[in-house]
C-alpha cells in the first residue's frame, strides 16, 4: 500500500496564505533599488559599480558583463576570476536572439575516468579530496575566453582595454575584503596560505580582515596582458607557461597543448513556456536549467492547491511542499543521465517529455511527501553506460538601456578553487563536479553518475542556471541566477517563482526565506539566517518531510523588469545573504 493512503485528512486543510517569516538580514546599504536606464546586479558592490561604470561610458550589456566578470575575480577572488570558468546567457533586443555560451572548464586531456580512484590530496586541509585541491583538481580555464567571445560577438565594439581598467584599478590600487571572503578564508586558510601570492594577502596568524584593502600585482600584470593582447595572452606563452608550471608544482596534469586548444562553446539555450512566461534557461553540461524546466512541468501538472490566489501573497505551506516533491525527479535524473553533451548522448528530449512530469505530477500528493524514488522514472533506453555551504561561485546579472539582458554565473567551484594560484589567478577546482567515481558524491552531496566520469577535454556536470524570463508579448521580465554548489537551481527557481507567480518585487523575491531538496540526501533544508515561520515548518513536517536547519543554501542575483506606459523599470537585487549592492542609473 502506498504510504500516502495513511495521511490525516487534517493536513490538507493547512493554511496556504501564511505571512512570511522575518526575511535574510538585509545588509547595511540597500541591497535593491530600481534604477531606469540599466542595472548590474553582483555580489560585490565593487564589481557592480564596474559594470555600471562601463554602461556609463557607453558600453552595452555584454561590455559591462565582461567588465563586472573582470571585476569580480579581483573583488571575489573565493568566488570567480579568470582561473575558472562560466556560462553566460543573453538576450540581444535589436534581434531579440538569445545565445548560450559555455566557457566552462575542461579536464585536462590526460584526465582519466579513474585518475581521483584512491588518490589521496597531495596537501592536508578542509577540501580533503584530489578532485578539490591542488593542481589535479583544475579544469583549463575558460573564463579569460568567455570574456572575449562576449566582448567580440555582442559588445558595443569598446576596446578591451577600457573594458577592463576597472578591475585593473581594484587589483593595483586594491579592494576591500567583504565579510563572505573574509568568512570563506576561515575555512581554507591554512590550505591558501600554502600558495606564495595568497600568502600575502593575510595580515597575521587569522583569516583576512573584513574591509582590509586587498592589492594583487601579480593578478594586475595578468589583466594588464589580457587586456592588450585578449584570451591568447592566457592561453599561449609566458603565462600559459606559468599555468602549466603552478599546476605541476601542485601535483596537475596540464599541458600547453590542453591551453592552446581550449574554445568556447555556443549551445541552444533551453527554452519552455511555463505559467505564462517562456523560460530561457542553460543546457547541458549544466543540469540546471533541466531541473528548473522539469520542476515547473511537474508543478503546473499538480493540481491547484498550491498555486497563490492573489499578487503579493507569501509562498505557502502546501506550495513549498509542491515545489520540494516537483525537484525529487529531476535530481535523480541528474545522477543517471548527465554528462558533457559533446561527449556523451543525453535523452534530453525523452527526459523533458511532457508525458513525463504529469507522471511525476501523479505520484504527489498534497499532504505527505514522497520518498524520492517514487518520482525516479528511467527512460526505456538507458543512454551511456559509460565512460563515461559556502561556495566560489557568483552569478550576476545586467540591463542595459537598449533592452540587452546578461545573466552571467562564473566559478572557481569550492571557495578560493584549489587553493594555488597561477600568474596571480586563483586557479578553479571544477575537476570536483565530474564523479569521482560512480556512487561517491563530491562536496555538494551530489552522487557521481558515469557519464559524468573525468575524461580527456570533457567538461564537468553543473547545476549553473543563469536564465531569463519573457513574458507572453516575448519581452524580458526577469534575469536571474544563483551561486551555491547543488542549491544554484532551487534558489533561482525560488526568487524566479516569486517575482513571477507570487507578485513579488526584485527586492521581496530575493530576501524571502528558501528551501531545498535535492533528493539524496532525502532531506528539506531551509536557513537559519531567513526562517521560515514556525507554523509553516511544522506544515512540511506533518507532510512527512525531514527538516534539516543550515546558516546558508545559496547566493541569488535578479533584475526584474517591469514594463509600463513610461518605459522599463528595473528592480535590481543582490542577496542579502552576501552582501552585495546592486549600481545603475
Ligand atoms: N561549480 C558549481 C557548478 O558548476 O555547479
Amino acid at each position: 500500500m502506498r504510504r500516502w493512503f495513511l495521511v490525516p485528512l487534517l493536513l490538507l486543510t493547512t493554511a496556504r496564505a501564511q505571512p512570511v517569516a522575518p526575511a535574510a538580514p538585509r545588509a547595511a546599504e540597500s541591497f535593491a533599488h530600481v534604477y531606469e536606464r540599466f542595472a548590474v546586479a553582483a555580489d560585490h558592490p565593487a564589481a557592480s559599480e564596474a559594470g555600471a561604470e562601463i554602461l556609463a561610458a557607453g558600453g552595452n550589456a555584454a561590455d559591462a558583463a565582461a567588465a563586472t566578470l573582470l571585476a569580480l575575480g579581483v573583488a571575489s577572488p573565493a568566488s570567480s576570476g579568470l582561473g575558472g570558468g562560466g556560462f553566460l546567457l543573453y538576450y540581444r533586443a535589436s534581434d531579440r536572439s538569445v545565445t548560450f555560451l559555455d566557457f566552462r572548464e575542461a579536464a585536462p586531456a590526460a584526465a582519466t575516468p579513474e585518475m581521483f580512484v584512491d588518490r589521496p590530496p597531495p596537501f592536508p586541509g578542509r577540501a580533503n579530496a584530489a578532485s578539490q585541491v591542488g593542481g589535479l583538481a583544475s579544469g583549463v580555464p575558460g573564463e579569460p575566453a568567455g570574456i572575449e567571445a562576449m566582448v567580440e560577438r555582442f559588445g558595443s565594439g569598446m576596446p578591451l582595454g577600457r573594458i577592463a581598467a576597472p578591475a585593473i584599478r581594484l587589483a593595483e590600487e586594491g579592494s576591500p575584503v567583504s565579510a563572505a571572503v573574509a568568512r570563506m578564508s576561515t575555512y581554507f586558510g591554512d590550505q591558501m596560505r600554502r600558495d606564495p601570492v595568497m600568502r600575502t594577502w593575510f595580515e597575521g596568524e587569522g583569516p583576512l580582515r573584513e574591509g582590509q584593502l586587498l592589492r594583487q600585482p601579480a593578478l594586475a600584470r595578468t589583466l594588464r596582458a589580457f587586456a592588450a593582447r585578449g584570451a591568447r595572452a592566457i592561453y599561449t606563452g609566458p603565462i600559459a607557461r606559468e599555468i602549466v608550471r603552478a599546476n605541476r608544482a601542485a601535483g596537475g596534469i596540464f599541458t600547453l597543448e590542453d591551453l592552446a586548444s581550449y574554445r568556447v562553446v555556443e549551445r541552444p539555450a533551453l527554452s519552455a513556456e511555463h505559467f505564462g512566461h517562456r523560460w530561457l534557461t542553460a543546457p547541458p553540461p549544466s543540469a540546471g536549467g533541466y531541473t528548473l524546466l522539469q520542476s515547473l512541468a511537474v508543478l503546473e501538472a499538480i493540481p491547484a492547491p498550491w498555486r497563490p490566489v492573489t499578487r503579493g501573497e507569501a509562498p505557502s505551506a502546501a506550495f513549498l511542499h509542491a515545489l520540494t516533491e516537483s525537484w525529487k525527479g529531476p535530481y535523480l535524473d541528474r545522477e543517471r543521465y548527465f554528462g558533457d553533451p559533446s561527449h556523451v548522448a543525453l535523452p534530453l528530449d525523452a527526459m523533458l517529455d511532457p508525458t513525463r512530469a504529469r507522471a511525476r505530477a501523479a505520484s504527489f500528493h498534497p499532504a505527505l511527501a514522497m520518498p524520492p524514488e517514487d518520482f525516479d522514472l528511467p527512460l526505456a533506453a538507458p543512454a551511456n553506460p559509460g565512460p563515461g555551504e559556502e561556495n566560489g561561485t557568483s552569478h550576476f546579472c545586467v540591463v542595459d538601456a537598449e533592452g540587452n539582458v546578461a545573466a552571467v554565473t562564473t566559478t572557481v567551484n569550492l571557495p578560493f578553487g584549489a587553493r594555488y594560484t597561477a600568474a596571480g589567478m586563483v586557479m578553479n577546482d571544477e575537476m570536483d563536479d565530474f564523479a569521482r567515481e560512480v556512487g561517491v558524491a563530491n562536496a555538494f552531496g551530489l552522487i557521481g553518475g558515469a557519464p559524468n566520469l573525468p575524461g580527456p577535454g570533457k567538461r564537468p556536470v553543473s547545476t549553473m542556471t543563469p536564465t531569463i524570463v519573457l513574458d507572453g508579448e516575448g519581452r524580458p521580465v526577469l534575469v536571474v541566477g544563483a551561486a551555491g554548489g547543488s542549491r544554484i537551481v532551487t534558489a533561482t527557481q525560488q526568487v524566479a517563482m516569486n517575482v513571477i507567480l507570487f507578485g513579488m518585487s526584485g527586492g521581496d523575491a530575493m530576501a524571502a526565506p528558501r528551501i531545498h531538496h535535492q533528493a539524496r540526501p532525502n532531506e528539506l533544508r531551509s536557513e537559519r539566517d531567513a526562517p521560515l515561520a514556525p507554523e509553516i515548518l511544522e506544515a512540511l513536517r506533518q507532510r512527512g518531510h525531514a527538516l534539516e536547519t543550515v546558516d546558508h543554501l545559496a547566493t541569488a542575483q535578479a533584475i526584474a523588469i517591469v514594463h509600463g506606459p513610461e518605459g522599463a523599470r528595473l528592480q535590481a537585487a543582490c542577496d542579502p545573504r552576501k552582501g552585495g549592492r546592486p549600481a545603475g542609473r
